[in-house]
């Protein structure tokens, strides 16, 4: 037998690509930057582990063009490779993977050309959800069972507890193995790595200049294609509260106008919308950075020269603009702060004791420290910067490396195109809940929804940065075929939209199949959203049923779920019809809850055992008549 050393020789210069250098590519599939973010860090840090080494950090949708044939040809060239692949919803890829992941995952082009790659996987999911990682993990899995060499096992990032530790950990482990396949035997082992903290350049300008300003988003009214990186401004025509004055919650519907931007939907689909901050947040801010909030500045991620600046800088958000613009539009403030985060005001806090409890918290010492008061206090980055006020960052390192970019939220859309072509509907329920610190905890978007006002008599009205996500909740093509939908509280709003689109349908002389609403709320009188409009879509012939499961009215809870269990055998008539059946709401709690009791209803009314009933309601989730909206 050959000696070991000689085979990982051969294997190694088996490595290099034509020029004969060795090459890296490392994949991201992102939705917040988070992935990205990790595989521009481990990609800083083995520029400089692996110096004769070139590496690669490519966003899945850009790594081929609109050819998916070119996923093969291009990853036959790879050697190595890793992927941070992040799970949303219910176990789906981001949209920038959703491409590469549905051509690897359902087509028939993997193969055997697979064993040449030397691979790796990082997962960004969240323990709490059902799917927890499933991406991650099928990428894994597939290339594995076609011979891929797996250098480290994947890594399962838990964003419930802290997904740095787990990256840390995971990349401590891909180092060795690095070692093994693009060091020289002549090497010196490198020298341990410290990560740079990343800066812009930051250009101030004075009172006198005058830049041109807000070139921000009014300006991609322009493009022909709207998406989370060219929003469309679209002003808010209609907002109103949906909760009685008997409820202690509020729920807003809001109708963003969408004609004549180009814009367009379809039923079922998401919206993305980028709010502002709170004023009082705004101000929170700024007080603590200690800059005026009329600060004049623009953002680089280059030098003056056009060179690139070094270390994992995110997208530069438009500039020139005021700090007030900035932190209004562009930062999260009410997230927790990462570990990186403080490290970076670790080394701007000119009193030392903060600095070292700000470094102390960051380090593996400060881990369950870190994990209680930050993390499960929900203790947001304002919180925490109040506590270290000798800590005043400059905005170079504040914008790339302490505040995130604050991130677009999604909302199913509560209309229907056919209804509504020029208005995008939307139903969002307030987040508003005390933290363990005492905080009041306003979400940014909900709230800003809440607050919005719609256009006025002067032609004055709130606006936002918006887009369309496409989304498979959609209608049975042939509108004869029943469906069964289940979806408290905001859960309705895709179903609203249903029912309108079918609605328009009947309207114009189609003939449609049964339709089941089983909906869910607290109070009849506080939180039945939309009441009368569900009433006229029964009217109309558009809803055949609906069935309320009220959760705070009698002494028994009752959800949507024991709805499901009581109406057994009519919902398995309608699924042996051929029926389709939606879920849309809550991941975690509902739709889990909701997924368990139809196994059960399966079972039973089908007289199959449990493995039987779990196939069957597989092959409903295969063929697309079982299909889930939640978050
Ligand atoms: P609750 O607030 O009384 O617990 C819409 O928010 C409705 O969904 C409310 O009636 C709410 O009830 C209910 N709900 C909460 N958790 C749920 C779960 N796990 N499954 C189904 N419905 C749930």
């Amino acid at each position: 037998a050959k000696p070991l050393n000689v085979l990982k020789k051969l294997d190694v210069n088996d490595l290099e690509i034509d020029d004969g250098t060795k090459k890296v590519t490392v994949f991201f599939g992102t939705q917040t930057g988070t992935a990205e973010g990790f595989a521009k860090a481990m990609v800083d840090e083995a520029k400089v582990r692996y110096e004769k080494t070139t590496f690669q950090v490519v966003d899945l949708d850009e790594y081929v063009g609109e050819d998916d044939d070119e996923y093969q040809h291009k990853l036959k060239k790879e050697k190595i490779v890793f992927f941070f692949m992040a799970t949303y919803g219910d176990g789906e890829p981001t949209d920038n993977a959703a491409r590469f992941y549905k051509w690897f995952s359902e087509g028939e082009e993997r193969g055997k050309w697979l064993q040449r790659l030397h691979y790796g996987v990082f997962g960004l999911g969240n323990r709490q959800y059902e799917h927890f990682n499933k991406v991650a993990m099928v990428v894994d899995d597939l290339i594995s069972k076609e011979g891929g060499k797996r250098l480290v096992p994947v890594g399962l990032g838990d964003d419930d507890q802290c997904i740095e530790d787990d990256f840390t950990a995971w990349k401590e482990l891909v180092w060795p193995e690095l070692d093994q396949l693009l060091l020289d035997e002549s090497a010196t082992p490198s020298t341990p790595y410290t990560a740079v903290v990343p800066e812009y350049r930051v250009v101030f300008y004075g009172s006198d200049d005058h830049p041109h300003l807000d070139r921000n988003w009014s300006l991609t009214n322009g493009n022909i294609v709207h998406d989370v990186h060219h929003p469309c401004r679209s002003n808010v025509a209609i907002r109103k509260e949906l909760h009685s004055s008997a409820s202690d919650r509020s729920c807003t519907h809001l109708e963003f106008d969408i004609s004549g931007t180009g814009l367009m939907y379809e039923t079922g689909d998401h919206v993305g919308v980028y709010s502002e901050n709170s004023t009082e947040t705004v101000e929170e801010a700024e007080r603590l950075l200690g800059y005026s909030p009329d600060t004049l500045f623009s953002i680089h991620s280059d030098n003056e020269d056009g060179t690139p600046l070094g270390g994992s800088l995110p997208q530069p958000f438009p500039s020139p603009c005021t700090l007030r613009t900035a932190i209004t539009r562009y930062s999260d403030l009410l997230n927790s702060p990462k570990k990186s985060a403080l490290m970076a005001l670790a080394s701007h806090a000119s009193n030392p004791s903060e600095a070292q409890r700000l470094r102390h918290l960051a380090s593996p010492f400060g881990k369950e420290e870190y994990s209680q008061w930050i993390v499960a206090n929900q203790r947001s980055l304002l919180e925490v910067m109040a506590e270290f006020p000798s800590a005043k960052p400059p905005l170079g390192i504040f914008f790339a490396a302490i505040a995130p970019r604050l991130q677009p939220r999604y909302y199913s859309i509560s209309s229907s195109s056919k209804m509504a072509p020029s208005r995008i509907h939307v139903t969002c329920a307030l987040v508003y809940e005390q933290t363990k610190t005492g905080r009041i905890h306003k979400g940014i978007c909900s709230t800003w929804m809440k607050n919005s006002a719609s256009l006025n008599d002067n032609g004055q009205c709130s606006w936002a940065p918006i887009f369309v996500r496409q989304s498979n909740f959609k209608l049975p093509t042939d509108p004869s075929v029943p469906i069964i939908m289940i979806g408290p509280g905001t859960g309705l709003a895709p179903f609203r939209g249903f029912l309108q689109e079918r609605l328009a349908l009947k309207e114009s002389g189609i003939e449609l199949g049964k339709a089941i609403l089983l909906f869910g709320c607290r109070n009849r009188k506080m939180d039945f959203i939309y009441k009368e409009e569900l009433n006229n879509f029964i009217e109309g012939g558009s809803l055949s049923e609906m069935i309320v499961a009220f959760s705070r009215e009698g002494s028994v809870k009752e959800y949507v779920q024991h709805k499901l269990e009581q109406n057994a055998s009519e919902i398995w008539n309608l699924i042996s019809q051929g029926a389709y059946l939606y879920v849309c709401g809550d991941a975690k709690g509902m739709a889990k809850d909701v997924h368990r009791v139809l196994h059960k209803v399966v079972q039973g009314q089908g007289s199959m055992n449990s493995s039987k009933a779990e196939l069957f309601v597989k092959t409903l989730q295969m063929d697309g008549r079982y299909l889930r909206d939640v978050w």
